[in-house]
């Protein structure tokens, strides 16, 4: 069972400055809340409750002030910082001492996953023991992805950003593995941009005929928030979701709630800490 889960929230966000050059990308707004929400909430509805934040230097304070130790979600949130990016598998030797002896997940900070379907194949990946897992969605332009290429329903081959179109199934920023990643991130080189890849890092598993995947069917939608046009694409959607249902995507409060996690008494206390404005409107709403 998997029960600990790393977000990866480090990163210059090169790609949105000058948002980037003041602020960490992770806390700019998809639409009406901070990016870091998003995969925050896949984690809770996975029902990870034990949770590293991997961070800039001198940027752990900002993400304290919104999220602090995690209480106010019925989770812990425990921080580590990453000097420079340094690339996706480093999360793996920096949160050795989290990690310990469990199998743990992991989410980019930039990453957006809403569908219904979405819950209960995370919930059934949970029980997942041995080996890597992946999660896969088709796009139409996989040359900006690392892709997947299926036959047989194994794992043929993983390229990141293939020049041939090879497949259109894309490898999203969400991995489950088992406690051996610890160990093999260790024996990874950095690649010629410098940085250990994480497409490395699943052909070990590959290699070793553990790596599994999972359809994010076309009833869900995934996006990374990395360029401009994402980001307003993803707010955009968020949006219309929001406004036309009368729901929240990614309320984290509502996902705690609902798990019993935390109780009437500490809701109050966010709304209180929010302070007036739409977002305390819908806690008050639950
Ligand atoms: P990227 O989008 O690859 O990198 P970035 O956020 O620095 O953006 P840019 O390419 O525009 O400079 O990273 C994906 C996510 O993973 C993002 O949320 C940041 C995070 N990340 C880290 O925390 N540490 C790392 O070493 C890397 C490579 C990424």
């Amino acid at each position: 069972m998997i029960k600990k889960g790393i977000i990866l929230a480090g990163g210059y966000g090169t790609r949105l400055s000058p948002l980037t050059k003041a602020v960490n990308k992770q806390l700019l707004p998809i639409y009406d809340k901070p990016l870091i929400f998003y995969p925050l909430s896949v984690l809770m509805l996975a029902n990870i409750k034990n949770i590293l934040l991997i961070v800039n230097p001198g940027q752990i304070e900002s993400f304290k002030s919104l999220l602090g130790n995690g209480k106010k979600y019925g989770i812990k949130i425990t921080y580590k910082i990453q000097k420079r990016p340094k690339g996706l598998p480093e999360a793996f030797i920096l949160g050795k001492n989290f990690i310990k002896n469990d199998n743990v997940a992991l989410i980019l900070g930039d990453n957006f996953f809403y569908g219904q379907s979405l819950t209960s194949k995370l919930e059934k990946s949970l029980f997942h023991k041995n080996g890597a897992r992946i999660f896969l969605k088709k796009v139409s332009q996989p040359k900006n992805f690392g892709v997947a290429k299926i036959s047989k329903n194994t794992i043929e081959k993983i390229v990141e950003k293939p020049k041939k179109n090879i497949s259109n199934q894309a490898i999203t920023g969400l991995y489950f593995f088992d406690n051996k990643v610890c160990k093999y991130a260790k024996t990874l080189k950095p690649s010629r941009r410098g940085e250990l890849e994480i497409t490395d890092l699943l052909n070990i598993y590959k290699k070793n005929k553990n790596l599994k995947f999972e359809f994010i069917g076309r009833g869900a939608i995934w996006s990374d928030a990395g360029k401009i046009d994402d980001m307003t694409n993803v707010s955009n959607f968020v949006e219309s979701v929001e406004k036309v249902q009368g729901i929240k995507i990614a309320c984290l409060e509502e996902i705690a709630l609902f798990k019993k996690w935390i109780t009437k008494k500490t809701l109050l206390k966010n709304i209180k800490f929010y302070g007036n404005c739409e977002y305390s409107n819908y806690l008050k709403s639950l």
